[in-house]
């Protein structure tokens, strides 16, 4: 299984507006892996771009992040500071956009351009390894590792290459001792950490009688030092466990005295209502009078778990196998790395030697004349050439492509598109493919998520969706597809999007969906899954609904392209009841 690069979940975006709020993506999730591509397909206006500019960080002031997490080299884009944000943007995760001049400058040559991105990465790293520097330092403080620290700083202050090469392989030696030192001095705190909780559990919380708050309360703020001495320096976020710990027993030691005060309240609710215990109390009483109806057994009962689960963290803390190997080759990554790259400044000679390198790599003949030359000089595909190369200049992990081809005639668009595809290959990038044309994405995605009106309604691998399409939407994109072969006329979706201010209550393309169950106007269909890599939004896939036929376009077509593609569409796609097993198979 590849390795998961970037993880959206749950993102929600809108934004504010004269006529009200535009709710643009509406609660979607994706994982994008390692050497793969991703395409987000869909109509105009469904969402796509804004997805893409979050996960840049380049929306416009008018947003709002409603909800979501965007997770990337474990940080959460949607939370980082401005500065983080800086080292990410444009140098790890690239863009090129539809349209290649508004990401050119009209007045400045190709060649400089591109040097340009190659300083402002070298710039990105030092920065980087400057950050990583001064989160060892505090750890290395913590431990009292005054020599490695020193060596730290001499190593970053100026010093000639040869000898830094010298120092940093020495260093790396130091730095394991030191590690060595504190996944030890780690263990022990994390023991003696669990002597206390146990010690805490066992005074306190043997019998809901026996319990005393107060004294409960005093002995839990001594935890709170031994909580923070004990997690692991440098790979969890220690403030959570312990805030979340302290912050829940402190809330639940309230709750639990207010809920001795309750008692004659809820034994009063009982006997209105008739009931043995709280949970024969009608629903809407039980939510309502909340607070009063849970005895303090109930928070009791949440204490003692809370503890148990604290427990078991810190026995998976104390079992998980964080060797010290990875934990070089972690700081080897982020911040060695980083080093090697920051010092290595180049020279002009060498940044125009690489961005002519880049320019042959990215197809543009004559790459030492074109050099000089200012983008109004490169047809359209050229400039998008110019605009891949400058995104690639900064090694990124992941690349994200906003309708590359769209303003581009089609053969050119199929060479834009051969090469994204050589280039993902060669350099193992991670794409973001996004387009409103279902057809482009076939010989492009391994995966697909097919968006309307903010949300996605069909996801899947590229098989599951061009052989075994379930969402009524992603028909009307295959039956709208012209087909090369026969260059047959399409069935254009009837109808527009909804109004994203006011989106409709429930599936978004009801109105548009001859296949609408009453359902669909009612209430928003959940993900069903059809298999581990597919999943669909859609009424049509609950097991109230009507057998339905996909259209007969849609059908021929999958029957056509079974015919020319047997051969390497995957079984596993010939999944139970798809349309392929309908249609006797792919054998
Ligand atoms: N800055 C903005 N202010 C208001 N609405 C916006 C803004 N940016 C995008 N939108 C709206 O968000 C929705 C999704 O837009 P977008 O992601 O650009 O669609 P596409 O899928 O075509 O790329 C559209 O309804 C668009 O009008
Ligand atoms: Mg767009």
């Amino acid at each position: 299984m590849a390795e998961k690069v970037l993880e959206v979940k749950n993102l929600r975006i809108s934004f504010r507006t004269n006529s009200g709020t535009v709710k643009a993506v509406r609660g979607i999730s994706f994982d994008l892996y390692k050497g793969r591509t991703l395409a987000i397909v869909g109509e105009s206006g469904s969402g796509k771009s804004v997805t893409s500019k979050a996960i840049l960080g380049i929306l416009a002031n008018n947003k709002i992040v409603e909800d979501g997490q965007i997770i990337f080299d474990g940080k959460d884009l949607l939370k980082i500071d401005e500065e983080t944000f800086t080292h990410i943007r444009g140098v790890k995760i690239s863009m090129i956009f539809q349209d290649p001049l508004s990401s050119l400058n009209p007045i400045m040559k190709v060649g400089k351009q591109l040097t340009e991105a190659m300083y402002l990465k070298a710039k990105a790293s030092k920065r980087e390894a400057h950050a990583a520097i001064s989160k060892l330092n505090s750890v290395l403080a913590r431990y009292g590792d005054k020599t490695t620290m020193q060596l730290l700083h001499k190593t970053v202050s100026g010093m000639t290459k040869q000898d830094e090469i010298i120092v940093l392989d020495g260093f790396i030696d130091l730095f394991r001792q030191a590690c060595e030192g504190s996944l030890s001095y780690q263990d022990e705190a994390l023991r003696n950490l669990k002597t206390l909780v146990e010690e805490f559990k066992n005074k306190h919380f043997t019998s809901e009688e026996s319990l005393d708050v107060k004294l409960a309360k005093q002995d839990l703020a001594k935890l709170k030092k031994p909580l923070k001495n004990a997690v692991y320096p440098l790979d969890i976020e220690p403030d959570d466990i312990i805030e979340v710990f302290m912050v829940l027993m402190t809330t639940l030691l309230t709750k639990f005295v207010n809920a001795g005060k309750h008692t004659e309240e809820r034994q009063k609710l009982l006997e209105k209502y008739q009931a043995n215990d709280v949970f024969d109390l009608p629903p809407e009483i039980r939510s309502k009078e909340r607070e009063v109806i849970l005895p303090p057994s109930a928070y009791f009962a949440q204490m003692v778990k809370a503890i148990d689960e604290l427990l078991n963290h810190i026995d998976e803390l104390l079992n998980t196998d964080k060797s010290l190997d990875t934990f070089v080759d972690e700081f080897k990554h982020t911040y060695y790395e980083n080093i090697i790259q920051s010092k290595t400044t180049m020279t002009s000679k060498e940044a125009k030697d690489r961005a002519i390198e880049l320019m042959t790599e990215v197809g543009i003949p004559d790459p030492e004349r074109r050099f000089y030359q200012y983008p109004f000089e490169f047809s359209g595909g050229m400039r998008q050439r110019i605009v891949i190369a400058i995104a690639l200049s900064s090694n990124p992990e992941v690349l994200i492509c906003d309708e590359p081809t769209t303003a581009l005639d089609v053969t050119i668009q199929a060479q834009i598109l051969e090469l994204i595809n050589k280039l993902k290959v060669q350099k193992n990038l991670s794409i973001i493919f996004i387009t409103h044309d279902l057809g482009v994405v076939a010989n492009m995605a391994d995966d697909i998520a097919v968006m309307y009106a903010g949300k996605i309604v069909e996801y899947g691998s590229v098989y599951d969706v061009f052989y075994d399409p379930r969402h009524p939407y992603t028909w009307a994109l295959l039956g709208s597809m012209p087909d090369l072969d026969t260059k047959e006329k399409l069935d254009a979706i009837p109808g527009t999007p909804p109004n994203m201010l006011l989106p409709p209550r429930g599936d978004a393309f009801a109105d548009r969906n001859k296949y609408a169950l009453k359902m669909d106007y009612e209430a928003q269909p959940k993900f069903y899954e059809i298999s581990p890599t597919h999943y669909a939004a859609t009424w049509l896939l609950d097991e109230r609904a009507p057998d339905v036929e996909a259209p007969k376009i849609v059908v021929e077509r999958i029957k056509n392209a079974i015919k020319v593609n047997k051969d390497t569409i995957p079984t596993y796609t010939l999944k139970k009841n798809s349309i392929l097993e309908r249609l006797g198979g792919n054998k």
